[in-house]
């Protein structure tokens, strides 16, 4: 049984950052909750780590870059009262106690997540992630097993169903093995992205808590577009909390008091991530999984297009850095 459920004591609604391979690394993290007014923001989520890659010698640092929470985070995190979630995958539940028992060992998480949502075909092949909605004794097998490992309360985040929308029984079952929150987007594995998130089944899935007694706490996810948006999604649909994911590309100040900031503030931001990045991470990482985010903070201004494609074509955060000076010399 955990001993400290966070997710009880969080204020209604609450708003969580998604967890995103390749995005919400410990630099972004930082960043965006660094911008956060106050209270705005409450759980953050690291990229999904698989527990087998975890276990794995050979694997083991590079899945581990997954669950890194830098200093700088750990400070900000701290100074605005966010938790962080680490989010695991894999099928077997043995690994899951394993690897849940290393990761609380650390004492870096408030709580563990998993993944029972992903759709990409490689690794639901393997029986993982949203695969896990059409073998519910196993998901059950796999709560229980982190719960033991970790003693940290043990979230799930999932789909609505995997051919088709099964939110009644499958959310049922994952209130029986008293799960301490369950976020849920409103989409099937087979729709993978596309489409609308339904949160009809949001809603549906509230209901079946109430019903049931249940003190899980239920989040609403899938195509939050604002802050405002997410307000209204909560009110409407009942949910205890919202999760953003794609949200944020379209406004990295999404959780700041003032969203949707002028392009200088966005280049302020766009310097701060590569030199965080740079310091972070060097050359552990591969500085083009950065390029998504000349998107985001590069646009809606005179030569927004140019400087974007000076930055992709840049190879190193120095390079990237080098353009965004020159601009402001001549700015
Ligand atoms: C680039 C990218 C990476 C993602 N990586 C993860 C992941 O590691 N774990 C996870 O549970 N979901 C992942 N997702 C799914 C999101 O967390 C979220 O559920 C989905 O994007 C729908 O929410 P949204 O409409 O707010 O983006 C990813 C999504 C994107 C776009």
């Amino acid at each position: 049984m955990e001993l400290n459920n966070f997710w009880k004591t969080l204020p209604a609604p609450h708003f969580a950052l998604a967890p995103m391979e390749d995005v919400t690394d410990t630099v972004f993290r930082e960043l965006v909750a660094g911008t956060s007014a106050p209270g705005n923001l409450h759980v953050v989520f690291t990229e999904f780590m698989s527990v087998d890659g975890f276990l794995h010698e050979k694997g083991r640092d590079k899945a581990k870059h997954r669950l890194l929470v830098s200093e700088q985070e750990r400070t900000v995190l701290k100074k605005n009262g966010i938790r962080i979630v680490a989010q695991i995958w894999g099928s077997d539940p043995e690994k899951f106690y394993r690897a849940a028992r290393i990761i609380a060992g650390d004492d870096q998480f408030d709580g563990l997540d998993i993944n029972m949502g992903c759709p990409v075909k490689k690794i639901v092949k393997h029986n993982a992630c949203s695969a896990l909605i059409n073998v519910p004794e196993t998901a059950r097998e796999i709560v229980q097993a982190t719960r033991e490992g970790s003693g940290l309360p043990v979230s799930v985040k999932t789909r609505i169903g995997f051919n088709h929308v099964v939110t009644e029984e499958w959310i049922t079952h994952l209130l029986e093995v008293r799960t301490a929150a369950i976020i849920l987007h409103g989409r099937t594995q087979k729709m993978q992205s596309e489409g609308v998130a339904d949160w009809n089944e949001v809603r549906k899935a509230v209901e079946l808590r109430d019903t049931l007694q249940s003190d899980t706490q239920i989040l609403g996810n899938g195509d939050v577009s604002s802050y405002a948006d997410g307000l209204e999604r909560a009110r409407k649909y009942q949910a205890d909390g919202v999760m953003v994911g794609r949200g944020i590309f379209h406004d990295p100040f999404f959780f700041a008091a003032v969203p949707q900031q002028g392009h200088q503030a966005r280049l302020k931001l766009l310097q701060q991530h590569l030199e965080r990045f740079n310091t972070q991470w060097g050359r552990e990482k591969n500085f083009a999984i950065l390029k998504r985010f000349f998107k985001i903070y590069v646009h809606s201004f005179d030569g927004a297009g140019e400087m974007r494609a000076l930055l992709m074509d840049t190879r190193n955060c120095s390079e990237a850095l080098q353009v965004i000076k020159e601009y402001n010399v001549h700015a």
